[in-house]
């Protein structure tokens, strides 16, 4: 168990470090409400789908693989409340992936409480590329991107759009995003990498929210605290024991991994809150540079650009 857990205590929202997903939902019905998580076959997302579907929530989990998906969504289903979750497919890293799954759920007509962006990849030793852009933030930005404004129209009124950023956020380049680099090519490094794509997480739900201002809709971004999940796999096997053997001393379980963005998503105290930055289920700073309209538009601009000129 972690020290922290001894140290923090609860902020405003009433949770707080240790406070699960369970916890942050407790006495909370989410019947009538549908809400898309990615990534969800592991980790924290598989976690955010149990917890919502036990609230009686009908979510739609979205994995690399239709099988992924329908796997997780199976298992959900047991302790589910309310409708059995339905799988989708969405590989952030193919924008036919994408694009197929915008068309179902546009097909489908599925409309959306609350919009979960939880997918991710981490720190890959090496450059790897995906459409000639550095692989994370292809995966963890690009990807979403095309998702979440390819479905803003399904965004019930209230919703909430929830991008899961990370306090490594401020591993990102001076500047928050090396424009002149998104290839990775001028230079690499993985934590740095990680860190510019969790930047443009955060960007993006920056600039959402300023576009989403008006009306009763809203996004933020969450750090989630540090969890042992699947998600160091693809760390060199040095920094992976470092991180198994220095983490226990700040770690979380996924269940209370989970709760901050589970608290964004869906809690009642969350709502009408946007443009804000979650950690431990309360509001919380970040690097300054986040703040910048001009970086979050220009980021927005060029995703755009990106997406248009991709193929499929
Ligand atoms: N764990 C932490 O300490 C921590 C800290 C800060 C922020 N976060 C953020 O929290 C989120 C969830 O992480 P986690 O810890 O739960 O990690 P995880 O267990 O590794 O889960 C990541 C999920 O993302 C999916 N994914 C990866 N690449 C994808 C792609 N190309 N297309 C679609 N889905 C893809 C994975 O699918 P597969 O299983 O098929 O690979 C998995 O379902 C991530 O965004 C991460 O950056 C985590």
């Amino acid at each position: 168990m972690s020290i922290l857990q001894h140290f923090k205590g609860k902020g405003k929202s009433g949770f707080g470090y240790s406070s699960t997903a369970e916890e942050v939902t407790d006495g909370l019905s989410l019947d009538g409400k549908t809400i898309l998580v990615t990534g969800c076959n592991s980790g924290l997302g598989y976690e955010t789908l149990r917890v919502l579907s036990l609230r009686g929530a009908q979510v739609v989990g979205a994995a690399r693989t239709l099988d992924k998906a329908k796997t997780a969504c199976a298992q959900a289903a047991k302790t589910s409340s309310g409708a059995s979750p339905i799988p989708l497919e969405c590989e952030l890293s193919q924008p036919t992936s994408v694009r197929a799954c915008v068309a179902q759920i546009k097909k489908e007509g599925l409309k959306f409480d609350a919009i979960l962006c939880n997918a991710g990849i981490m720190a890959l030793p090496k450059l790897h590329q995906a459409f000639g852009l550095e692989l994370q933030f292809f995966t963890n930005h690009i990807g979403h991107f095309m998702l979440v404004t390819g479905i803003l129209d399904q965004l019930n009124d209230q919703g909430r759009v929830v991008m899961l950023s990370s306090g490594a956020h401020n591993m990102a380049p001076r500047g928050g995003i090396s424009f002149d680099n998104l290839s990775g090519e001028k230079e690499y490094r993985a934590w740095t990498a990680y860190g510019q794509s969790k930047m443009a997480n955060l960007l993006f739900s920056k600039e959402l929210a300023r576009r989403l201002a008006g009306t009763s809709k809203t996004a933020n971004a969450v750090h989630p605290g540090v969890i042992p999940t699947p998600l160091g796999r693809n760390m060199n096997p040095i920094a992976q024991k470092l991180f198994r053997t220095l983490t226990p001393l700040v770690l979380k379980t996924p269940q209370q991994g989970a709760a901050t963005q589970v608290y964004a998503a869906v809690h009642p105290k969350a709502a009408g809150i946007s443009g804000s930055y979650f950690a431990d289920c309360n509001v919380a700073s970040h690097r300054s540079d986040a703040n910048d309209p001009e970086l979050a538009r220009r980021l927005w601009d060029v995703s755009e650009k990106i997406a248009i000129n991709l193929p499929g």
